[in-house]
């Protein structure tokens, strides 16, 4: 069986304008500054090196991840927590890069959010058959700011659901530059990423990384 025709006949056609009220897909908004993000973050995974996390439930996660920032997103037998210390290097994570925190207030801007700013950034890093299953963004104490999350390297399908796990999902491809920003009504929608497919890119190789903004603690 052709698994793509079965996705195809599972998820709803990707047109943005279906995404509903608080989703913004900024296409191409982070292409100027690329290159530039991709170099941040290698610096940042330099100091807090990449990992694959373990679920509360035990399992291994197959995106690996890194943070900077004051906050960085963790996960391990305990639940899921924000914590401004590395627990693999005892140290606090890398401070945000100015491009980052520069580029995801603009984003927010642009879609409506003014005055964005994270206090966490949460780094992913896919490679072939990395994906990540739908859930909420949900261990931030601050639901009215927005997630804003930027795609850099190889593409990928992003999974919009609703604000129910069993509701039906939409998939949109993202590329390298690619900017969505999710908040207000929209905030707690479920999400996720489709396996990533094998391929090269020229900044990033094998990889695809997403950048994900938050404002975690609350003010
Ligand atoms: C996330 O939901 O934290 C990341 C989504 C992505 O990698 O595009
Ligand atoms: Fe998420």
């Amino acid at each position: 069986m052709n698994t793509s025709l079965f996705e195809d006949l599972a998820d709803r056609e990707a047109l943005p304008q279906d995404l509903g009220p608080g989703i913004t897909v900024l296409k191409g908004f982070a292409l100027r500054d690329g290159a530039a993000l991709v170099t941040a973050l290698f610096a940042v995974a330099e100091r807090s090196p990449f990992r694959h996390m373990v679920t509360p439930g035990g399992y291994r996660m197959s995106v690996a991840m890194t943070n900077c920032g004051p906050f960085g997103w963790v996960s391990d037998n305990k639940g899921y927590r924000y914590d401004s210390f590395d627990p693999d290097t005892k140290t606090r994570w890398p401070a945000m890069p100015e491009v980052f925190t520069r580029l995801a207030a603009e984003a927010a801007k642009r879609s409506g959010f003014s005055d964005f700013v994270p206090d966490a950034c949460l780094v992913n890093r896919y490679q072939a058959g990395a994906r990540l299953t739908l859930h909420q963004d949900k261990n931030e104490r601050d639901f009215t700011a927005p997630i804003v999350s930027v795609s850099l390297g190889l593409p990928a399908d992003f999974q919009f659901g609703g604000l129910a796990c069993t509701d039906r999902t939409t998939r949109l491809r993202v590329v390298h530059g690619d900017v969505l920003v999710w908040g207000g009504p929209a905030r707690l929608r479920y999400h996720g990423v489709l396996p990533l497919k094998p391929a090269l890119h020229a900044l990033t190789g094998e990889y695809r990384f997403n950048l994900t903004f938050r404002k975690s603690a609350s003010t």
